[in-house]
């Protein structure tokens, strides 16, 4: 706290602050619309040149917050800031420069009818950034960065591999020189052996370019190599937050436990909770009251079901348990998912 009051605009690259996204869910004109929160008071930090890895399963909000980060989509509560300032009064063309995003599916993301040449420097073309000449010389040189043979130039996506695509769009986001890249599941449409080289490019791009990378994954695995610090999040909610050693070598909720166990499991693409936790992923309509994890946790208690555990803030980051927060109402509450404690 103390470091944010001297240095207030320029300690963090990206904040969260209280974030929330709602969406109103109906099927029809008729029916009452309910409120489906994708993501929920969310506070983190991002710190220039580090890689925060924001993991979780499917569902659990981490594209609605690339999203908000990209200043794609407005938070219905909250704010986040670049660099200390809120990025609604960041003019928009600022933002998209500096806050590039890496969707996905390299398949969708590309246009099929453009050359790689033409995807790669519509960014500069729409910013009319440089003649025409300086603009073919920079796709050749981002190309070339990313790992591109210049006899692709005049190629089309669909001519391209899978890897080769990933490497497009990222040249893409390269164009425009920004600051910070929002990768959002970059690998997971990938075979595995792909995935490798291409979490080694963007290793090797972020030293090169002292970027700053907000990378998502459903596969801890993924990112355990690449993170300083790590994000987890269940059902919209940040529940586990602090530097990766930490996360990975003592991590403190049991839903970080579980998944960093499944980790281990021979197939590590299926990076899928441990049967231990019994059900699966809740529904986001209608979310379990108390901590939403309570179903699936093999520590919980009658305080779980019914209580909210409120973020507690530890050695840099947050963690919201109850066994952190609350621990001796813990040890009184009585234990609710017995079985699933003694299969963990
Ligand atoms: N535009 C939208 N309209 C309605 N619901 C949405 C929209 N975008 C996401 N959701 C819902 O919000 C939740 C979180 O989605 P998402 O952020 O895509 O999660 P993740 O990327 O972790 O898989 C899901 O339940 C999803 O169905
Ligand atoms: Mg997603």
């Amino acid at each position: 706290m103390t470091e944010q009051t001297q240095t207030p605009t320029s300690q963090y690259v990206l904040e969260c602050r209280d974030v929330s996204r709602t969406f109103m869910i109906g099927r029809g004109p008729f029916t009452e619309k309910r409120p489906l929160r994708a993501v929920q008071d969310i506070s983190l930090q991002v710190r220039r040149g580090e890689v925060l890895a924001v993991v979780g399963e499917s569902g659990c909000g981490k594209t609605t917050l690339a999203k908000m980060l990209l200043g794609l989509l407005e938070p219905t509560a909250g704010d986040i800031l670049y660099e200390g300032v809120p990025i609604s009064s960041v003019d928009r063309r600022d933002v998209a420069r500096r806050i590039q995003p890496v969707f996905q599916d390299p398949y969708s993301s590309l246009n099929p009818r453009k050359t790689l040449a033409q995807i790669i420097s519509l960014p500069l073309d729409v910013h009319k950034i440089g003649t025409p000449a300086e603009r073919k010389a920079r796709v050749e040189e981002i190309m070339e960065l990313v790992g591109l043979p210049r006899r692709l130039l005049y190629s089309y996506p669909s001519q391209l591999s899978g890897g080769q695509r990933q490497r497009v769009a990222i040249a893409r986001a390269l164009a425009m020189k920004p600051e910070i890249l929002v990768c959002d599941e970059p690998t997971s449409a990938l075979d595995v052996s792909v995935q490798a080289q291409i979490l080694n490019l963007l290793q090797e791009l972020r030293d090169e370019l002292n970027l700053t990378y907000v990378f998502i994954s459903h596969n801890l695995a993924v990112v355990e190599h690449m993170s300083t610090r790590v994000a987890v999040m269940y059902l919209g909610r940040l529940i586990e937050f602090g530097m990766a050693d930490q996360v990975f070598d003592h991590p403190r909720h049991p839903y970080t436990q579980a998944l960093l166990d499944s980790v281990l499991t021979p197939e590590p693409q299926y990076s899928l909770p441990n049967i231990a936790m019994g059900r699966g992923f809740p529904n986001p309509l209608n979310p379990p009251s108390g901590c939403a994890f309570h179903p699936r946790c093999p520590h919980a208690t009658e305080l779980c079901q019914w209580a909210q555990p409120q973020p507690l803030a530890a050695d840099g980051g947050t963690v919201e348990c109850h066994l952190h927060s609350d621990p001796d109402a813990m040890a009184k509450s009585p234990r609710i998912n017995e079985q699933k404690a003694s299969a963990a």
